[in-house]
């Protein structure tokens, strides 16, 4: 089979693309409304692409109606934001908040969560999240108009927040203990739990 995307709809090339790029992480991402509202979404399109200066980069895309979703928005207006690991006990939670609901209500209160003042950034980050990645907007490149249509964010992230009980006591973190969640196609997801090791050449 070949798909040709420009001669494909929208929705399927989506479908294909979320069905054969995985796993992929997850961010779950603070930001702060123009009323200081605390807006909290999970995006997969996500990773990180450097150390020095750390950057990291997510795609909230646009809504199918080409809309910009809230996330995006708050980035335009405010360019910060916290990215916070999906992790196998917040599954659930993670998956909730990426309920459209009304630019007025929080998804932090939607799912009964807490959250704490960041450091270095005005969003605030999730308590119970073990990982929290506090970051500035460098960049927002747009790849396209319609229908979920990419919007990289490129932040730089100027605060790490990791628990004590996730690190390996050698200066990283271990995935046994971090039990990140990703995303494949439709509605899978899966755990870090099939782990093996390979030493570099
Ligand atoms: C696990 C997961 C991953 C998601 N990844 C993305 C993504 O990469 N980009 C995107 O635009 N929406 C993604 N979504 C959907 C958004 O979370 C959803 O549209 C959310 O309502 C956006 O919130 P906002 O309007 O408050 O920004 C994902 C949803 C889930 C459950």
């Amino acid at each position: 089979m070949q798909i040709d995307p420009s001669a494909t709809p929208v929705p399927e090339v989506y479908q294909y693309l979320v069905g054969v790029v995985t796993p992929r992480p997850i961010a779950w991402v603070t930001t702060l409304s123009p009323d200081g509202l605390v807006n909290l979404a999970p995006f997969s399109f996500f990773n990180a692409f450097g150390a020095n200066p750390p950057v990291v980069v997510f795609s909230p895309t646009l809504r199918r109606d080409g809309t910009k979703k809230d996330t995006l928005l708050n980035l335009e207006r405010l360019g910060e934001f916290v990215v916070h690991a999906a992790v196998a006990p917040l599954a659930e939670v993670v998956n909730l908040t990426s309920k459209e609901v009304a630019a007025e209500v929080s998804e932090v209160d939607l799912a009964g969560l807490t959250t704490v003042p960041s450091v270095k950034v005005r969003p605030p980050r999730v308590k119970d999240a073990p990982v929290a990645m506090e970051c500035v907007v460098r960049q927002i490149v747009s790849c396209g108009t319609g229908p979920i249509a990419a919007n990289l964010v490129i932040g730089e992230v100027v605060m790490l927040h990791v628990a004590d009980e996730v690190l390996d006591g050698k200066g990283g973190v271990d995935p046994r203990k971090l039990r990140t969640v990703a995303r494949l196609g439709g509605a899978f997801w899966c755990h870090t739990s099939d782990l093996f090791e390979l030493k570099r050449p």
